[in-house]
């Protein structure tokens, strides 16, 4: 590799690095993505001046393709189903490492129709190349398999049967022992295809028996795994970049993992293995005949007018509803108004991490008054108003209480301290974990049925007027 190889894939690597930095914070995220995409760029672009590339015609073929497709998703596809969409390019990083890796074996083999080796292979490229294959698959299949269940095409619920770890951890093993069969004599391809057929089983089956509500930890956890596969065919390529960008994603991707579950109050080890939801019954809850007070956005308006201090609580619907912009106006005029008006976000609101904070950076709310839920748990005791718009499980007091509840021991936001709880949402119905929430009974509640844009869009006009 050339010097100014060399350097410009130092300076992509930093880019990257620091771009991740930035990304930590809602204020610096925006810059964070522009320098992590700029690191990219420039390291397509030197890889593309390798002088080893003899013609460029699959090149601009697979180009063209990519372009065209991730043009599709991208105008397609609703920011609602973002997660899924994250799953499936997951999916594709972990299923190119294996494919590069597997052509990369051909290219060292010395012939291209495998029927003799005469390559002259490292023992760590070989391991690497295993690896790569073993790990790549892995993500491609179970990234699909947790896509499907989170776009609803199959079914969500854990899938259980006898011996699920055993048939897992066997499956594992058996592929091991293959990939160390084949490092000792590299010249039996047929071993990397039977690898990659276990590992596509192992995808299957250990994403199967874990609930679609944890499907957004299974998706961050297959990004850790693409970074990993990425990571080894850097050393199978001795691509520099690659290595460190793999790592990063990786070890990002596990931390990432790890918020989620701790957020959650769950071991990742209680999410992928315990099969939580299985017992879940929507159709028992269903039966549950309690009522509450309708009350009328008129009735909220009044409320909000003598009000001082308002926090709001957005979840999911209010990603559903789009109603964002809506909602931000609202607090611009409550704020004009003298209210000291702040946002509390969950680190599980939404379907996604920072899921609120892209909606509401969207709307340009004012990054000083997003709080996490750290930081204003204690003031809700001293707050007039807590407007839940689209929430329901992050604010489920069952999570204190209801031991056999898949929401148990999560931390939640204690709206239910504020002096007045008004909670928009179009139904009594459950939230992702499908539990009932005692917060709508409470005589503190004020439910105001519909959907979260019209609801609030009324409240914006009967404030201004
Ligand atoms: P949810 O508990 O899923 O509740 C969202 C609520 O939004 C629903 O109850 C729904 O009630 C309402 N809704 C839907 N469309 C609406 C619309 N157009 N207008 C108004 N309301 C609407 O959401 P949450 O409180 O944000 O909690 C997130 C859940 O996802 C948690 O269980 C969390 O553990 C899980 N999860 C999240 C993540 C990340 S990283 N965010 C990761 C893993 C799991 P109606 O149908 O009655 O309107």
């Amino acid at each position: 590799m050339s010097a100014v190889a060399a350097l410009s894939y130092l300076v992509a690597s930093v880019l990257f690095m620091s771009g991740l930095k930035m990304l930590s914070s809602p204020k610096t995220a925006r810059k964070g993505n522009i320098s992590a995409s700029l690191g990219m760029l420039i390291a397509i672009v030197v890889t593309l001046t390798d002088e080893k590339i003899l013609d460029y015609t699959f090149i601009l073929a697979g180009l063209l393709t990519g372009s065209a497709v991730g043009v599709w998703f991208a105008l397609r596809v609703q920011m609602t189903a973002m997660p899924q969409l994250v799953g499936v390019l997951n999916g594709f990083g972990g299923g190119a490492s294996a494919l590069v890796a597997f052509a990369e074996y051909i290219r060292i083999s010395g012939d291209a129709s495998l029927s003799v080796w005469t390559g002259d292979a490292p023992l760590d490229v070989l391991i690497t190349l295993v690896l790569s294959i073993l790990i790549g698959t892995v993500t491609i299949v179970g990234s699909m398999i947790a896509s499907a269940k989170l776009h609803g095409v199959m079914r969500s619920a854990p899938i259980l049967y006898p011996f699920q770890k055993q048939t897992n951890a066997a499956i594992l093993v058996a592929a091991i022992v293959l990939g160390v069969l084949f490092v000792f004599d590299p010249s039996r391809w047929y071993l990397l295809v039977i690898i990659a057929g276990l590992a596509a089983i192992l995808g299957v089956t250990s994403v199967i028996p874990i609930g679609g509500a944890d499907m957004p930890v299974v998706i961050s956890l297959m990004n850790s795994y693409s970074g990993l596969a990425g990571a080894m065919t850097g050393f199978v390529l001795s691509n520099n970049v690659l290595i460190i960008s793999g790592t990063l994603v990786g070890t990002s991707g596990i931390i990432l993992t790890n918020i989620m579950c701790k957020a959650m109050n769950r071991s990742l080890a209680n999410v992928l293995f315990a099969g939580v939801g299985a017992e879940y019954d929507p159709s028992v809850q269903a039966v549950e005949q309690r009522t509450v007070i309708r009350y009328t956005p008129e009735d909220a308006a009044t409320i909000l007018e003598s009000a001082q201090s308002v926090i709001i609580v957005p979840g999911y619907g209010l990603a559903v509803a789009q109603a964002q912009h809506a909602l931000q106006e609202l607090v611009n005029i409550l704020t004009a108004k003298g209210m000291l008006v702040r946002y509390a976000i969950h680190p599980v609101a939404g379907r996604m991490p920072g899921h609120m904070n892209v909606l509401l950076a969207e709307a340009n709310a004012p990054y000083d008054i997003l709080m996490e839920m750290d930081q204003i748990n204690d003031d809700f005791q001293n707050t007039d108003v807590a407007l839940v718009i689209g929430a329901n499980d992050v604010v489920n007091p069952a999570a204190r209480y209801k031991k056999d509840s898949p929401l148990y021991g999560m931390p939640i936001l204690n709206v239910d301290h504020a002096r007045t709880v008004m909670v928009c949402k179009r139904s009594l119905n459950p939230g992702f974990a499908g539990e009932d929430n005692e917060l709508f009974y409470n005589e503190k509640t004020m439910m105001v049925f519909g959907d979260a844009k019209e609801t609030v869009t009324k409240l914006v006009q009967l404030m201004k007027s």
